[in-house]
C-alpha cells in the first residue's frame, strides 16, 4: 500500500501559494514540481514548496512519478488539462469553476469513471471545520428549523485584479452555491441582483445577490463584492451565518489574521485551513484512503445551475427564475 501521494501543479499562479501551503501542512504528499506557461511563476513556486519545474503538461502526465495533478490555472483550461490528467491516469484536484457548461461537467465525469481515477473540485470553503461543524449541527437536527443562511464576501480586488478575473457571479458566487447545497440542498428558485462601480469593467459584475428560495421554507442570501472590504469594527469579509429556529452558527474569517500582502486573503489562516483540509481530504482520504471527495462532479454542476438561474435573473430584472438542474 502506498504511503505517499506526488502531485504536480499544472499553474502557478495566486491560488498555487494556498495549495503549496496545503501541501506544505499535510502528511503523505510531496510537490513533485510545477508547470506555468511562465517560467517564473513556477520557479517561485517550487522555491517555495519545493519540487522541480516541468516544461510542459506533457512532461508531467509522462512523468510515472506524478500520481496526481493539481489543476490551477484559468477556468478556458481547465476541462482539458483535467481530461489529460485522467487520461494519463492521474488522480485531478480541479480549481473552481472547474468548468463553465454541464456538458464539460458530464465529460469531466466520464473520463473519471473511465480512467478509474478521482477528479475532485477543488471547493474549498466547505472543507473548513467550522462548516462542517456547521452541516453536522444542521444534519442533526440541533438549531431546529433552519430559516435562514448568510454567507457575506467583501473583499476589494483593484483594477489589474479585476482584469484577471470574470465577474464575482462565477468566479466567487461558484463558493456561495456549492455552500448552499452542502449545507441546506438545492435552491428552488433564485433572485439575483447586480452590479458594477467602476466603468472599465462593465460587463463583468462586481457585486452580486442572490437570493435562494429553498425547499423547506429557508431562505439563503449569498453576497458578493469585488469592491470594497469591510473595515468596520465587526467586518463581513467572509462570513457564514445560519440561523434555525433552535440555534445558530456564525463563522468569520476575521477570526485570525496577519499582514501578508502578497494576495487576496493570504493572511487569514481560515482561508488557507480551507485549503489544507482540502488537501487532507484529497490525499488521504480519496487517494489513499479509498474514500468519496466531499466536494463532487455532481455539487459542480447544481452550483452551474444556481449560477445560471441567477444570471439569468439578472439579465431579466423581474424574475424568481427556477433553477433548473441538469440530470
Ligand atoms: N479556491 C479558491 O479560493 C480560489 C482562489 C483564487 C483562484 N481560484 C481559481 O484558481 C484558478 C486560477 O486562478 P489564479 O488566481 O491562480 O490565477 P492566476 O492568473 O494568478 O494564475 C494562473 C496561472 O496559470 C498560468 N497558465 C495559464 N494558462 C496556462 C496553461 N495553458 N498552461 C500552464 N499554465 C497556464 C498563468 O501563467 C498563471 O500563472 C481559477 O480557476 C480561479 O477561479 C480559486
Amino acid at each position: 500500500m502506498k504511503s505517499e501521494v506526488r502531485v504536480a501543479f499544472v499553474g502557478a499562479g495566486t491560488v498555487a501559494e494556498m495549495h503549496g501551503r496545503g501541501v506544505s501542512a499535510v502528511p503523505n504528499i510531496r510537490l513533485v514540481g510545477a508547470y506555468d506557461h511562465d517560467r517564473q511563476k513556477a520557479e517561485l513556486i517550487t522555491s517555495r514548496f519545493g519540487g522541480r519545474i516541468f516544461d510542459s503538461l506533457e512532461e508531467i502526465l509522462s512523468d510515472r512519478e506524478v500520481d496526481a495533478v493539481h489543476v490551477l490555472t484559468p477556468i478556458d483550461h481547465h476541462v482539458s488539462q483535467a481530461v489529460a490528467s485522467l487520461r494519463a491516469g492521474k488522480h485531478v484536484l480541479l480549481e473552481k469553476p472547474v468548468a463553465s457548461t454541464h456538458e464539460e461537467i458530464k465529460l469531466l465525469k466520464s473520463e473519471a469513471v473511465e480512467a478509474g481515477r478521482i477528479c475532485m473540485p477543488a471547493h474549498n470553503y466547505i472543507y473548513a471545520p467550522s462548516v462542517r461543524r456547521a452541516r453536522r449541527l444542521i444534519e442533526t437536527g440541533k438549531l431546529g428549523r433552519i430559516a435562514s443562511l448568510w454567507i457575506i464576501y467583501n473583499i476589494f480586488h483593484s483594477d489589474h485584479a479585476l482584469s484577471m478575473y470574470g465577474g464575482v457571479l462565477r468566479e466567487v458566487c461558484t463558493h456561495h452555491a456549492y455552500s448552499v447545497l452542502h449545507l441546506l440542498g438545492r435552491p428552488r428558485r433564485v433572485s439575483a441582483v447586480a452590479s458594477s462601480l467602476r466603468e472599465r469593467h462593465a460587463g463583468k459584475e462586481e457585486q452580486a445577490m442572490i437570493v435562494c428560495e429553498m425547499q423547506d421554507g429557508a431562505i439563503a442570501n449569498l453576497w458578493s463584492s469585488f469592491a470594497a472590504d469591510d473595515p468596520t469594527a465587526d467586518p463581513w469579509t467572509v462570513v457564514y451565518k445560519v440561523l434555525g429556529t433552535n440555534g445558530g452558527v456564525s463563522y468569520s474569517w476575521n477570526e485570525a489574521q496577519f499582514r501578508d500582502e502578497g494576495g487576496p486573503a493570504w493572511g487569514m489562516p481560515c482561508y488557507e485551513e480551507s485549503f489544507v483540509e482540502e488537501i487532507d481530504h484529497f490525499i488521504n482520504r480519496c487517494v489513499l484512503g479509498g474514500d468519496l471527495p466531499l466536494s463532487t462532479l455532481e455539487d459542480a454542476a447544481d452550483a452551474l445551475s444556481i449560477l445560471i438561474a441567477a444570471e439569468r435573473s439578472i439579465d431579466r430584472l423581474d424574475t424568481l427564475a427556477p433553477v433548473v438542474y441538469s440530470e
